[in-house]
């Protein structure tokens, strides 16, 4: 080691000396190919993985050992363990060394031998635990060095990722073994074949969709045969003043008029009246709740909400009756939300979207009768929302680019590029932020904002370090420059964690808070703040004089672990102040041994707890009932069946990180038990069944009952968004999953509450059945109509009695083939009849019916791994 360290050393001194020039950096950023390349995945249990990056000279002049830089991220840390380390490590001839978060430079050292024209050099080195995943790399390395301007590597560059070697082998697609008696095996998943697909997408085919609206309404009555055509202009709404924003939305959505006195037919009545809905037997009325009676004879539509969101809801579920000839059923449907709450999460920090991607997910969001948008407005990566008069906040902390002072910009992140152009930068500025609250509030879709800390505030404390330098002083100092402490964040940042024991802290947290207060006035009163909580690093805090002190004089507290429950405290007390409730990852409001932060301690009215973090076999699923009984207000977050950001396939060619469960389908998050929590327990991260006893622990006793049940107060979805760039690829992630998760939001499903295990699945996967044709049939029509890029789920297929046999995920869609490699595809029907031998690729093809979009649209499956789409097919 001490032999690399002189080696370095003296390649530095090699660097201060020599120079190059724009043009070879130039030359390097063009001509140079990268690829990267997971070697294997198996090799030392879990704990390492074997990668190489290649450099490959494409030009026709030498690269030279120059002093060049290459940034890149790289979402696990390199190995060895001494990693990060400002020395960095040396592997033959280059360097490579951790920066902060995901991003590593790579340098020729002095003993670099070049590249010829034509010629490459492979790098291999050694990564924490496993990549399997395809998007797991990031695009858009850059190559710079000194004083020059950093380029983008052009094969990097963009979405492609065709930099990034196939994951076509076990050891590159499988992660771990793991101990099963006395054998290490692999994990269990492997991607899917068409023909295991086929095989879990076997269900009946209804021909037609069997359901009328999405999510389930209490009490649905429907007559197909009698119908009112709805597109007609002679129709009128009327409506109360208190009903206006619904009224203008109906009148706007149908482009109809509005009436003043009720006629004698054709019009639509809008009222507030006490709806009552009958739940188990007993008649209630439930906030949000409506009823909704179409009648064709009489000619009239008569939407009655509990409240202005119920008429709203009505509205909706007008809509989704609407057939593609404007025709709606009679009707007779009463209906109100299982849960008050019922969220979407989505972090705007890793990438940034631009409102109108907002603008469209609160549409859809309001489509399906969610009601509250978690925004997630700040993390390491990002700080997303301007406060007036800390413009240090928006012009440093929202903008990513090549900085490594980090007094311009946040370094570059997750794939971000050397430039402020692209996803890792943008913020919403006041008026734009509340043009999304008025948005939103006309949707009856309340805006949580959250500002993650203490952890996960690398991108804030840089923000303020320059500011505190520019303005010479600590007014807003968020860190203790005493503090020695070394910790690495789980996303590998070593500098993220605000101090807690220093008031210059507080200052600023209180700044913000009365900012969005402000801002949230007079269109949406800030009722929730969320200041996140999770994921602070261990060794935080641990040396800093600020805390030693506080502890010694002020909170007299004598163990460090306390420190995060003293935030809580003053946080709590800031929010109270303002009269608003609070809101916390779970582990923000817990000890690290699991147990809830003393709920009567926190002033707040409710105190929100997000319950994520719940890998069945760690056994800590029980936390989101812990901190129901001890007086939390718990929304199930649970990452197992709520984390969009996870691949829908096991597939590596398939978007998404995947640290809960390998994949989460939209059948999985339709499964998903809030009220019966242990019984989601299917599998361990390693695809292998769960006993009881793995998931309950010995007697049971991990599995802690639930005590209090109206303290669960709904369901999230969740899209973080390290791997999703686009707003293309997040409405893939996001749709059709986003479906299920309403339904589990708004409808309680009979079979939930069943506990023989079999008798459950049965009825469940009835019900699938006639969601899946509902989605197959209806929805992804109605998502065509408003231009949602949702996943088309890739076929099965087999050979049956010499014929091909196809379905998907959803029935409805159509599977084409093709026998010349995808130069020409055809309907597959009874005349498809297959030759021995032949080969086939298959895809869905989607054509939609819908008349709003233009036209059809032929969309190709999502996966091009030819493992799981070419067919080898042979007569048996
Ligand atoms: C209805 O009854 C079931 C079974 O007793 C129970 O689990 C559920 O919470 C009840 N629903 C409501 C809304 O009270
Ligand atoms: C609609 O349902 C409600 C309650 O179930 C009932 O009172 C009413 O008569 C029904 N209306 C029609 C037109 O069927
Ligand atoms: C704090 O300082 C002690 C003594 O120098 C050291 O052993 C320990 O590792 C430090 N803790 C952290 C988290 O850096
Ligand atoms: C850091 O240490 C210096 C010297 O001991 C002291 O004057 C200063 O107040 C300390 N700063 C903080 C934030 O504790
Ligand atoms: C929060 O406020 C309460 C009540 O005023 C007070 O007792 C407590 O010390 C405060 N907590 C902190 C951490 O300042
Ligand atoms: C679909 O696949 C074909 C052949 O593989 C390709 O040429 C075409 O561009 C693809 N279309 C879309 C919309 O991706």
């Amino acid at each position: 080691m001490d032999l690399h360290v002189a080696a370095f050393y003296i390649a530095f001194a090699t660097f201060s000396v020599s120079a190059i020039d724009q043009a070879t950096v130039d030359y390097m950023a063009t001509y140079m190919e990268v690829s990267y390349e997971v070697l294997d995945n198996l090799r030392d249990e879990l704990r390492t993985f074997e990668a190489q990056i290649t450099l490959t000279n494409r030009g026709s002049s030498i690269i030279k050992g120059d002093p060049w830089i290459i940034y890149f991220c790289h979402i696990r840390m390199i190995e060895p363990e001494h990693l990060p380390d400002p020395k960095g490590i040396i592997r033959d001839d280059v360097k490579i060394t951790h920066i902060q978060g995901c991003m590593f430079t790579l340098e020729p050292t002095n003993s670099f031998k070049t590249i010829i024209p034509g010629g490459s050099k492979k790098i291999r080195f050694l990564g924490e635990n496993w990549i399997v995943s395809k998007t797991d790399i990031m695009p858009n390395w850059y190559i710079t060095s000194q004083h020059l301007h950093p380029r983008t590597i052009m094969n990097t560059a963009g979405e492609s990722l065709s930099f990034a070697g196939d994951f076509d082998e076990v050891k590159k697609w499988k992660r771990y073994y793991f101990q099963d008696g006395k054998y290490k095996v692999h994990d269990l998943y492997d991607p899917y074949t068409t023909r295991y697909r086929f095989v879990l997408n076997n269900i009946k085919d209804h021909g037609k969709s069997p359901g009328h609206v999405v999510p389930t309404p209490l009490e649905i009555h429907i007559i197909d045969k009698q119908k009112i055509l709805l597109n007609t202009r002679d129709w009128v709404v009327i409506y109360p003043e208190r009903l206006s924003n619904e009224g203008l939305y109906l009148i706007d959505k149908l482009n109809i008029l509005r009436s003043i006195t009720q006629p004698l037919h054709r019009y639509i009545k809008l009222a507030i009246e006490e709806v009552r809905v009958k739940v188990n037997g007993s008649e209630k009325i439930i906030p949000e709740g409506y009823s909704l009676e179409i009648d064709p004879e009489a000619e009239f539509i008569k939407i009655l909400g509990v409240d202005a969101a119920g008429v709203f809801y009505g509205i909706q579920t007008l809509f989704a009756l609407i057939d593609e000839e404007g025709n709606v059923p009679k009707a007779n449907i009463s209906d109100a939300p299982r849960y008050p709450y019922r969220g979407m999460e989505l972090d705007v920090a890793r990438n940034f979207f631009e409102q109108k991607t907002i603008f469209k997910l609160l549409d859809l969001m309001a489509m399906y009768k969610l009601n509250k948008f978690h925004f997630h407005l700040t993390d390491d990566e990002g700080w997303r929302i301007e406060i007036q008069g800390l413009q240090e906040l928006t012009e440093i902390g929202g903008q990513r680019c090549h900085d490594p002072s980090e007094e311009r910009c946040i370094m570059s992140q997750l794939g971000s590029g050397p430039t402020i152009v692209g996803s890792g930068s943008g913020y919403y500025s006041k008026k734009q932020y509340q043009e999304i609250l008025r948005y939103a509030n006309q949707r009856h879709i309340e805006v949580i904002p959250e500002i993650d800390m203490p952890g996960h505030g690398h991108a804030v404390i840089k923000a303020m370090e320059a500011r505190s330098k520019k303005m010479m002083n600590n007014q807003f100092l968020l860190i203790d420059h005493n503090d020695t402490s070394k910790y690495k964040s789980i996303q590998m940042y070593t500098d993220n964690a605000i101090n807690p024991c220093i008031s210059s802290s507080y200052a600023f947290i209180r700044k913000v808070i009365e900012s969005l207060v402000t801002y949230h006035k007079d269109v949406m009163p800030l009722k929730i703040y969320h200041f996140g909580g999770d994921e602070v690093a261990s060794g935080a805090w641990e040396n800093s004089t600020a805390c030693e002190d506080l502890m010694k004089n002020k909170w007299q507290i004598i163990e460090k672990k306390i420190l995060k429950e003293y935030f809580v405290h003053q946080i709590s007390n800031i929010t109270f102040n303002y009269n608003l409730d609070l809101a916390a990852w779970e582990d923000g409001v817990m000890e690290s041994g699991s147990k809830p932060f003393k709920r009567e301690a926190l002033q707040n009215k409710n105190v929100y707890a997000y319950a994520w973090d719940n890998i069945w076999e760690w056994g800590q699923s029980n936390r989101a009932y812990k901190l129901a009984n001890a007086g939390y207000k718990v929304v199930m977050s649970q990452a197992t069946h709520l984390y969009f950001d996870h691949p829908y396939e096991p597939d590596p060619e398939e978007r998404g990180y995947y640290w809960a469960p390998r994949f989460t389908d939209t059948r999985k998050t339709f499964g998903f038990m809030p009220e019966n929590l242990y019984n989601n327990a299917d599998v361990a991260r390693s695809g292998q069944p769960l006993t009881e006893e793995q998931v309950c622990g010995k007697d049971a006793k991990n599995c802690v009952k639930l005590e209090k049940p109206e303290n669960i107060v709904g369901i999230q979805g969740h899209l973080w968004s390290e791997t999703v760039r686009k707003p293309e690829q997040l409405d893939f992630m996001l749709f059709p999953r986003l479906l299920a998760l309403a339904e589990r939001a708004w409808h309680h499903a009979s079979w939930e509450d069943i506990q023989e295990n079999s008798i459950r699945k049965k009825r469940l996967n009835e019900d699938w059945e006639l969601f899946a044709n509902t989605i197959g049939y209806k929805e992804l029509k109605r998502l065509d109509s408003f231009e949602v890029d949702y996943r088309v789920p890739p076929p099965g297929g087999m050979i049956k009695n010499g014929r091909l046999v196809t379905n998907t995920a959803f029935p409805g869609l159509v599977v084409q083939y093709s026998r010349n490699g995808g130069k020409s595809w055809h309907d597959v029907d009874d005349k498809a009849i297959i030759e021995g031998g032949e080969k086939l690729q298959l895809r869905t093809n989607f054509q939609t019916l819908s008349k709003t979009s233009s036209g059809s649209k032929l969309r190709n499956s999502s996966l091009s791994l030819s493992l799981s789409l070419s067919l080898s097919l042979s007569r048996y």
